[in-house]
């Protein structure tokens, strides 16, 4: 049985409010809540007797969080997203402190299943005639196109895929591109789909995600994994416990 966690949610916005359900459904409680730099300072002794955080907060407090949560020698999780530039600080940060830290730009166990299934793809695409493309569809709110997680997909085919040399939205180009469709449509949670289309056949592999709330599921499976541990991990460790 999983160990019952007292849980500080770093940012309670849409995201810290689905996690915040998904922990007690799963048997945990909720012991601190910061959403504000106020919080940081009111609540310090509350965070102190928490066994993990999770933050899902803003782009320009994630590394200051993660600094935060080192020094106090609380694991943290974390599904904030636009501080990868920093990396190596962090990854540094994290060593110097022995401290604990699990990051993902997408905590779905689906869509990292699927990027697993992508990657194995892209091997085979090798040697055949399949032209590769790839569509990403996500509400009109959403500000960077493509998004992270089409950014991911792509990588990895690109990667993986001998002739393709690079990405581009709507590209109808050379053969060395892999073209990525981009639609913004009212309120679409997110979906994903590479395609692999030949004269003979065309190959799907899509992914759509009917609410928020498998992120949070994987960010909470995420801290029940990284509590007791050391170090950085990341999705494709927890899938590999599984697979
Ligand atoms: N990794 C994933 O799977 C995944 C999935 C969904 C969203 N996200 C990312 O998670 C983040 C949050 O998303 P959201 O939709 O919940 O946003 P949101 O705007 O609804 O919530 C953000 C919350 O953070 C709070 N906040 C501001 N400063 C803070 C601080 N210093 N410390 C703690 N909290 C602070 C805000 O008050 C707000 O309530 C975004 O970066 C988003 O891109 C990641």
């Amino acid at each position: 049985m999983t160990k019952k966690l007292q849980i500080a949610l770093l940012g309670y916005g849409k995201m810290g409010k689905i996690i915040e359900s998904v922990c007690l459904e799963r048997g945990h409680e909720i012991a601190c809540i910061i959403d504000n730099e106020r919080d940081w300072t009111q609540k310090e002794s509350e965070l102190k007797n928490c066994d993990i955080a999770i933050d899902f907060s803003i782009p320009e407090m994630a590394f200051a969080n993660m600094k935060r949560c080192f020094e106090l020698k609380i694991p943290v999780v974390v599904g904030t997203t636009g501080w990868y530039n920093q990396k190596n600080e962090v990854t540094e940060l994290c060593k110097k402190n022995d401290a604990a830290l699990f990051h993902a730009p997408n905590f779905s166990l689906g869509m990292n299943i699927v990027f697993r299934l992508n990657r194995q793809l892209g091997k085979m695409m090798n040697g055949t005639s399949y032209r590769l493309s790839m569509n990403e569809i996500h509400h009109i709110h959403k500000l960077d196109a493509p998004s992270g997680t089409a950014i991911q997909l792509a990588n990895d085919l690109v990667d993986s895929v001998d002739c393709l040399k690079k990405w581009e939205i709507d590209s109808e180009a050379a053969t060395d591109t892999l073209p990525i469709i981009v639609s913004r449509v009212g309120e679409v949670n997110g979906t994903h789909e590479v395609i692999a289309d030949s004269e003979e056949d065309i190959i799907s592999l899509k992914h759509e995600a009917k609410s928020r709330r498998g992120f949070g599921l994987g960010a909470v499976l995420a801290a029940e994994f990284l509590y007791g541990k050391k170090g950085i991990y990341t999705m494709d460790d927890l899938l590999d416990q599984h697979y």
